[in-house]
């Protein structure tokens, strides 16, 4: 498929894709956000593509925010459907049963907070920002930021940086728990294609079924995310890959999976 404002770039299994308007900051307009939706969903489904990493184009930025100029322009139900576009799109990237992996090569604020809470997981470049500064503008994230900020790093940090509007850095970011990881701005894609490869040497059935767990079980009481869990379990001990994980540890080799 062929995208205006997306880079797309195989490494093997891992989609490296590109965020392409540096002279915005990467701001996520509402053509980035299509595109960004498009590609999610043509990734479901493409079998070449085993898991996905996110990166700003440029050394400034990963996403500076939804686009201020389109959101100016918003009538309150335009607004509406805006919000409700990242929400589907920054969704079917956290339901994707594939490890996506956000790359955070600068500021991510507002939106780019945002995208960047949607990715299973996240690493940083040193020079990394994040902030929600929607009230500096006089409204409040609509991307998810006031559900997945307080999930992330708990009602208290998450409040400070939605009321404050302010910006912390990358140190400040991982000691919280927003991101992963922090590496040299020039290490961080390698280092963050690395890791996806770590998770792709694992069976992709489990890698699927963990992050359903994870997901489902987040947003259910505790006995029925336990339930979900041991069916999801059963589950995968009924799949090929198990019984070969399974024998390749007992006759001390190395698994081969297939996937099925
Ligand atoms: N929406 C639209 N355009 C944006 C943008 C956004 N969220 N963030 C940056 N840009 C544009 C700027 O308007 C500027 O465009 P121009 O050169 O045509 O004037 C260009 O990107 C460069 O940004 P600039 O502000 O000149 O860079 P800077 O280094 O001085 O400041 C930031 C960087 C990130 C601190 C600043 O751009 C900023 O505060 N951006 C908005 C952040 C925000 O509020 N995000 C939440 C949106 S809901």
């Amino acid at each position: 498929m062929m995208y205006e404002n997306l880079l797309v770039e195989m490494r093997d299994k891992v989609a490296v894709v590109t965020i392409n308007r540096p002279d915005k900051l990467n701001a996520l307009n509402n053509k980035t956000m299509s595109e960004i939706k498009a590609f999610f969903a043509s990734a479901a489904d493409d079998d070449s593509i085993c898991a996905v990493v996110f990166t700003g184009a440029g050394e400034k930025a990963f996403v500076a925010g939804a686009d201020i100029g389109e959101i100016n322009a918003l009538s309150p139900t335009e607004a509406v459907r805006f919000a409700r576009l990242g929400q589907e799109t920054f969704t079917s990237i956290e339901r994707l049963g594939k490890p996506c992996i956000a790359a955070v090569n600068g500021f991510a604020l507002g939106g780019g907070c945002e995208l960047a809470m949607s990715f299973h997981l996240r690493v940083a470049s040193e020079n990394a920002k994040f902030g929600q500064p929607e009230v500096k503008l006089g409204i409040i994230p609509g991307y998810g930021g006031t559900q997945r900020l307080p999930r992330l790093v708990g009602k208290g940090r998450a409040l400070e940086l939605l009321l404050s509007g302010g910006m912390i850095d990358a140190e400040e970011a991982y000691r919280i728990g927003l991101v992963n990881k922090v590496y040299p701005l020039g290490e961080l894609v390698d280092n963050a294609v690395g890791l996806a490869n770590k998770c792709l040497a694992n069976g992709p059935l489990a890698l699927s079924y963990a992050i359903c767990a994870v997901n489902q079980g987040m947003e259910s009481p505790i006995d029925e995310a336990l339930a979900n869990e041991a069916h999801l379990f059963g589950l995968t001990v009924a799949t090929d890959d198990s019984k070969e994980g399974t024998s390749a540890f007992l006759e001390k080799r190395k698994a081969e999976f297939k996937g099925k």
